[in-house]
């Protein structure tokens, strides 16, 4: 890529990598066919479809209808093998499905997203509390149940998201009542709430600290719409700040990025909230934004790559601390090798902004980070080359051609692998 042209126009953002992973694990729950719509052309859900398709079900994945049809089998094979497991961490959740649907599973334990160590002992010990056995073996973790789960009252240390989807997803049918305390409050948890009760399951506190959870025998096959990306979105819009451009970003939700939206226009952008979409422009230098990572409605960690991007090029000095994954500053060597001063120290980046990145080639480690390496990218001047461009497909669908679209001198060199 060529950096230095500003990006105009619209894009469409579709349905949330982070919540569509989680409704197809989440359709293992009823027998039937289940059908997801709003789905993003992204590698993770091939993955995720063929991890459910071992599992026993039909998996359609129509890429022109945006849409996933799932049908699930009476009887599911309960055990989710290392070779898919390890290329996407969020199999993990078909953990409390299948321990629902089957009183048994095996899941290898995960890989994923190179950015830290990602502990599962709170989706353990919630499964323990719903009266679970589970066990570390020959890489596995093997959950078993006799008979059904019982409710249970659990205190997340931590509003994790997966161990909130986890135990959720473990508990709609279990015998009884149960309470998650201090769960993770994202719009995607809002999203699988809202499925589950669409298909029977009795959930209040939708939204809030607390979730109770009052099980049901079964649940019934549903259609449901993903609820719309609120990463891609922000990325999106500090693309639009960042090249000093004007994007009309369809499909996004303001109220889900008020934060990163505020930081915005703290940097001197413009934001209009459009009854379909937020319109993000920027004419001038950006100015430095501190900014901290913390769980919903905090600033997102998923954004704060984008943001050390916007802060290199900006006006003033940034902190940015990260709460959540501390190898995410791993990225920050990369944007090193682009110009960019960053010093790092434990959970925090010191980030001042330069007049100018050049141009170099840079390798992606994780999504974000690829994320954070194409906007740098935008802006430097010269060529940028970005190698693991395969990590930025789990999580952006169609980037390149839309960035193109809206003035990105941008090109593919390689397919990726399946
Ligand atoms: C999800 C998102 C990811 C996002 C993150 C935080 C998916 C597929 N991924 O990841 O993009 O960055 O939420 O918004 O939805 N932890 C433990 N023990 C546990 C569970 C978590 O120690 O049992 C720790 C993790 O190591 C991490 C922190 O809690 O430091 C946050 O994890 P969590 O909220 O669970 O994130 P994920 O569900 O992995």
């Amino acid at each position: 890529m060529v950096g230095g042209c500003r990006l105009e126009g619209r894009v469409q953002v579709t349905g949330a990598k982070n919540s569509v992973l989680k409704l197809m694990a989440a359709a293992l729950l009823a027998e039937g066919t289940t059908t997801l719509l709003n789905v993003p052309d992204i590698l993770d859900v091939e993955i995720m479809g063929e991890l459910l398709r071992r599992l026993g079900c039909t998996v359609e994945h129509r890429v022109e209808a945006s849409s996933v049809t799932i049908e699930v089998p009476a009887t599911l094979d309960h055990r989710a093998d290392y070779d898919l497991v390890r290329r996407m961490r969020a199999s993990i959740c078909v953990l409390g499905p299948l321990l629902a649907r089957c009183q048994a599973a095996d899941v290898a334990l995960p890989g994923g997203d190179n950015i830290g160590s990602r502990g599962l002992d709170m989706h353990i010990e919630g499964l323990i509390r719903l009266g679970a056995t589970a066990v570390n073996e020959h890489g596995y973790l093997i959950a078993s149940s006799q008979g059904r789960l019982t409710g249970g009252e659990i205190s997340l240390d931590f509003p994790s998201v997966g161990a909130t989807e986890t135990i959720l997803m473990a508990a709609v049918t279990a015998d009884g009542r149960t309470v998650i305390d201090n769960v993770a409050r994202e719009p995607e948890i809002v999203d699988i709430c809202e499925m589950l009760v669409a298909m029977g399951a009795r959930v209040a506190g939708i939204g809030t600290s607390t979730l109770v959870i009052d099980g049901v025998e079964s649940l019934h096959p549903v259609t449901h719409v993903t609820v719309a990306d609120r990463i891609v979105a922000g990325t999106w819009a500090v693309a639009a700040a960042i090249t000093r451009g004007d994007i009309t970003i369809m499909g996004a939700r303001a109220e889900h990025l008020q934060i990163a939206l505020e930081k915005l226009v703290i940097a001197g952008a413009r934001v209009d909230e459009l009854p379909d979409g937020i319109r993000v422009r920027m004419d001038a230098r950006p100015q430095a934004v501190d900014i901290v990572t913390l769980p919903y409605p905090g600033f997102p960690t998923d954004l704060q790559p984008q943001f050390i991007a916007l802060n290199a090029i900006a006006d003033g000095a940034a902190l940015v601390t990260e709460n959540l994954f501390e190898a995410r500053f791993r990225f920050v060597q990369e944007l090193a090798r682009l110009g960019a001063d960053v010093r790092t120290d434990g959970h925090h980046a010191l980030v001042r902004g330069r007049p100018r990145l050049s141009g170099a080639p840079v390798e992606a480690t994780d999504i974000r980070a690829g994320a954070g390496l194409v906007l740098a990218g935008l802006v430097a001047e010269g060529t940028t080359t970005i190698y693991g461009v395969s990590h930025i497909d789990r999580g952006y669908c169609g980037l390149i051609p839309d960035l193109v679209r809206l003035g990105a001198r941008i090109t593919r060199q390689h397919e990726p692998e399946l």
